[in-house]
């Protein structure tokens, strides 16, 4: 695409990751056209609901035939849409995207939210990113909007400006008062992420992390079920499991908690358990979790 670093434009709005559903197709699903979107959770059917408040979706693929326990498994390349749009990371269900789907001639967005900043990443295949800041990269209030200036300036006029894209990007993200403390704690996260060696590092670290737990999981296949089953399915950032035995839910979460881990517990949409094990969770709390799951499936398996 040959797009650099200075034909984008890093802004940082309010109203969480869920106002951008609305905000995408407000400004750029026009009344004549469609947009294309991959249904692979919770967050995606949101968007999608979002958009079509504004006009014609079409979900070019989607997994909720298998409960969202996988990716699909074929992605057409939109024709003519306004934009594709898909969730990198699904942080209910544990799935992530390995690779980036081809949106063809069509713009590419992207729901981030949950593995913004976890890897390196080409982000000049996208013409919108947009990220909760909560999860990798600061204290929730903030969300993170990286976009394509041509892009942006391509989106419907008649909008109101608070809500249009090309009116923030001409206000250099000043169009109204930002979230400043989440701002100024997002700046520090970044500090931090660079002196650890970057996205680079920081990849390299989220890969061990969940591979530890991943292969514990795999090897007690008897005793845990992990829900995602394709390796390259596998999120990084949450990692979803059953126990074969249900009626011990309530004494691995009882255990889980004595032995100091916290928020095992699935999402109510789904329950099992989930692992979310973003930037800022260390090696060594996966390690010992990695413990307590082996010791556990020892005195009840
Ligand atoms: C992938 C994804 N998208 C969107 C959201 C919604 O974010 P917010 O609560 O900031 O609106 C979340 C929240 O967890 C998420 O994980």
């Amino acid at each position: 695409m040959g797009l650099s670093h200075d034909d984008y434009e890093v802004l940082f709005l309010g109203g969480g990751a869920s106002s951008q559903f609305a905000m995408v197709p407000m400004n750029f699903l026009s009344a004549d056209g469609k947009a294309a979107y991959i249904h692979t959770g919770e967050w995606s059917r949101r968007a999608i609901g979002e958009a079509r408040c504004f006009g014609r979706v079409e979900v070019i693929a989607g997994s909720e035939d298998r409960h969202f326990s996988a990716l699909p498994a074929d992605i057409p390349t939109p024709v003519d849409a306004c934009y594709l749009h898909y969730t990198s990371n699904n942080t209910i269900f544990g799935t992530a995207f390995d690779t980036i789907p081809d949106p063809g001639d069509s713009p590419l967005i992207c729901d981030m939210s949950s593995d913004f900043l976890s890897r390196p990443l080409d982000f000049s295949a996208f013409s919108l990113i947009y990220a909760g800041a909560q999860k990798n990269i600061g204290p929730a209030g903030a969300t993170v909007v990286v976009i394509e200036r041509g892009f942006a300036e391509k989106g419907k006029k008649e909008i109101p400006n608070i809500y249009s894209y090309a009116y923030h990007v001409k206000a250099k993200g000043v169009a109204n008062t930002p979230p400043v403390y989440a701002i100024y704690m997002i700046g520090l996260v970044a500090q931090w992420l660079k002196a650890g060696g970057g996205l680079e590092a920081m990849g390299i670290r989220n890969e061990k992390k969940a591979a530890i737990l991943y292969a514990t999981l795999d090897a007690l296949d008897g005793f845990y079920r992990p829900t995602v089953k394709e390796p390259a399915h596998r999120s990084r950032m949450n990692v979803t499991f059953r126990l074969r035995d249900p009626s011990l839910d309530s004494t691995f979460l009882k255990e889980a908690e004595e032995a100091g881990f916290r928020g095992l517990k699935g999402h109510r949409s789904v329950g099992g358990f989930r692992a979310s094990i973003y930037n800022a969770f260390p090696i060594e709390g996966v390690e010992a979790l990695a413990h307590f799951l082996k010791a556990f499936a020892s005195r009840y398996g």
